[in-house]
């Protein structure tokens, strides 16, 4: 099964790089939240190649919602970091993985434009284009490079991470906002990054990276230290030294 998602986050992956530079349809589905055409044909391809080689599994994507109910279910992305996209700006991702209820069982994340393909399986460590990964070991908050995003609803919520932004930006080496939540946390998984805090992000945005960032060695939770799942509003993901550092600020 693994096999099957690296081949066809690959793929997903490439029809993505080859429309980058064509002219897209954007819709909106809120103010700065976008829909391209290129998000529905990814989704296109990887639910239906899923439907019909596990008819029994169900699936959570972005854009179709729930379909079916199983044990089993894929949680999809087709397309992380779609204004990035929109705009033409190489950083976004596809995203897959399958969980049996909050288990994770696979993760995968393609990266076509740095061509990196991102696996991990449970128990079966992290990789990227099939080279074991680790987390940093980068011991203090003070030594940190460290990613985040903001909600698309930040002007209408007062919930919006800016306070939280300010408060971990003066005591890092630097706070990146990168616009695509699993490409983050897949650096975190392979040490680029050594932390990733976020609220408000969805199961097909974590799905895949959560497994990455446990297999690779690190450490999620809630900001209160609590246990985190894929409909969790909040995340810390870090290479675990400096996760105590994070709650306490955020918390
Ligand atoms: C978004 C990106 C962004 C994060 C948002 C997500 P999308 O996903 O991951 O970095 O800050 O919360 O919704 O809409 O590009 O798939
Ligand atoms: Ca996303
Ligand atoms: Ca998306």
């Amino acid at each position: 099964m693994l096999d099957f998602a690296i081949d066809l986050g690959r793929r997903a992956g490439a029809l993505l790089r080859d429309g980058l530079d064509r002219q897209r349809t954007i819709d909106l589905k809120g103010a700065f939240d976008l829909v391209t055409d290129m998000d529905r044909a990814s989704e296109d391809l990887i639910v239906s190649t899923i439907a019909a080689e596990f008819p029994d599994h169900a699936i959570l994507a972005e854009e179709s919602g729930a379909i079916g109910e199983a044990d089993h279910t894929w949680l999809i992305d087709p397309l992380d970091g779609t204004n990035n996209y929109a705009h033409g700006f190489p950083y976004f991702c596809v995203s897959l993985s399958l969980w049996r209820g909050r288990t994770p069982l696979l993760g995968v994340i393609c990266n076509p434009m740095l061509d990196e393909l991102f696996s991990a399986r449970a128990g079966g460590g992290a990789y990227c284009n099939g080279r074991l990964i680790r987390v940093s070991d980068t011991a203090t908050l003070g030594a940190a490079l460290i990613s985040t995003g903001f909600p698309y609803n930040y002007a209408t919520t007062p919930e919006n991470n800016l306070s939280e932004f300010d408060r971990i930006q003066a005591r890092c080496q630097g706070v990146r906002r990168s616009g695509a939540a699993a490409l983050d946390l897949a650096y975190v998984a392979m040490g680029r990054l050594d932390a990733h805090w976020e609220l408000g992000l969805k199961p097909w945005d974590t799905g895949a990276a959560a497994l990455l960032v446990l297999e690779a060695g690190g450490q999620l939770s809630d900001w209160h230290g609590g246990p985190w799942h894929p409909w969790a509003d909040r995340l810390i993901a870090s290479n675990s030294r400096i996760h105590d550092e994070l709650i306490q600020v955020l918390s």
